[in-house]
């Protein structure tokens, strides 16, 4: 099997140098803000995101240097939703990436205009994309518009999520929230990549199946990974969830029911790769680090 450790390192690498070019130099006005957008992108994320659409990129045979822009757009919006997601007014969290937030360490104002900044240079970034035809790059802009937004995006899984505090939601409502406001990024990053590779319609909606079921594969281990984990490893706070009594799978079900749910999904998202004719290894090796990881 591919080494999918291996192959995130050096997507990481990709992603850090297309980031660095991408985003305003830290000392171009306003110097603060662009401090702050370099201080959360910088920060050590696993780059996950990436890695996933350069894999669905290469499963379908795409040259890097054509997905390295589309995906840093997407870590960039990945990014400004965790900018905001910890501010006072969402799930109020000091920590992030193992370093303080981006709020703390700038202030409010300042990460919520980091937050939207990053998100405008993300569509910038794809649509001045010149390896990309232009037809290619307003189906990503479409692909990533309605990921990233409402309905059924990651924005309205946010407000989904921040209103199901505290709820006795049912399994269904906490399944469609992890979907809009995690798996909806996930599972466009996979299909960005087979569509830069030029995937036909059936590959697409099959790389789509897999991408949706990693996407809720991703949050129900992010909610058992807050239970469990401590707050050194996962480099933002522990047990946040709980003490903001939030409607999670480790919640609904317990750590060991919700941890049988993941490994079962797991199953799901290899099945989903069945049906391509192509040398899936690298996609289900980072399918198993989903699952597996400890952060
Ligand atoms: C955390 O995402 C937020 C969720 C959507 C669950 P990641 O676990 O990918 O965070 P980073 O990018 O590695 O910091
Ligand atoms: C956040 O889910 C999903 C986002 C869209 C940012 P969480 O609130 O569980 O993410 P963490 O645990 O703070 O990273
Ligand atoms: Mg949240
Ligand atoms: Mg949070
Ligand atoms: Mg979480």
């Amino acid at each position: 099997m591919a080494d999918a450790a291996e192959f995130i390192v050096e997507i990481g690498a990709l992603i850090d140098a297309a980031l660095d070019e991408l985003l305003p130099s830290s000392d171009t006005s306003p110097v603060r803000l662009h401090k702050a957008m370099r201080w959360s992108i910088f920060a050590g994320g696993k780059r996950i995101r990436p890695a996933i659409l350069f894999a669905a990129g290469r499963t379908f045979g795409a040259d890097d240097n054509r997905s390295v822009r589309t995906a840093a757009a997407i870590e960039m919006i990945h990014t400004y939703s965790l900018i905001h997601d910890d501010l006072p007014a969402m799930d109020d969290d000091d920590l992030r990436r193992g370093r303080a937030s981006c709020h703390k360490q700038f202030d409010e104002a300042t990460a919520i205009l980091a937050g939207d900044v990053l998100q405008t240079i993300a569509f910038k970034a794809i649509a001045y994309d010149e390896l990309l035809a232009p037809g290619t790059r307003v189906r990503l802009i479409q692909l990533l518009s309605d990921a990233a937004g409402t309905p059924g995006g990651m924005a309205a899984g946010q407000q989904l999520d921040l209103e199901a505090e505290g709820s006795d939601a049912s399994i269904e409502e906490i399944s469609e929230i992890h979907k809009m406001k995690t798996g909806s990024l996930i599972c466009a990053s996979a299909v960005a990549g087979a569509l830069i590779a030029g995937s036909n319609d059936e590959e697409t909606a099959a790389i789509g199946r897999f991408g949706e079921k990693l996407g809720l594969l991703f949050q129900i281990t992010d909610d058992i990974l807050d239970a469990t984990q401590s707050t050194e490893t996962l480099g933002k706070t522990a047990g946040k969830d709980a003490a903001a009594a939030k409607a999670t799978f480790a919640s609904f079900y317990g750590i060991e029911r919700a941890s049988e749910m993941a490994a079962d999904l797991l199953e799901d998202v290899r099945s989903a790769l069945v049906p391509l004719d192509r040398e899936t290894d690298l996609l289900e090796g980072i399918a198993d680090m989903v699952m597996h990881r400890v952060s």
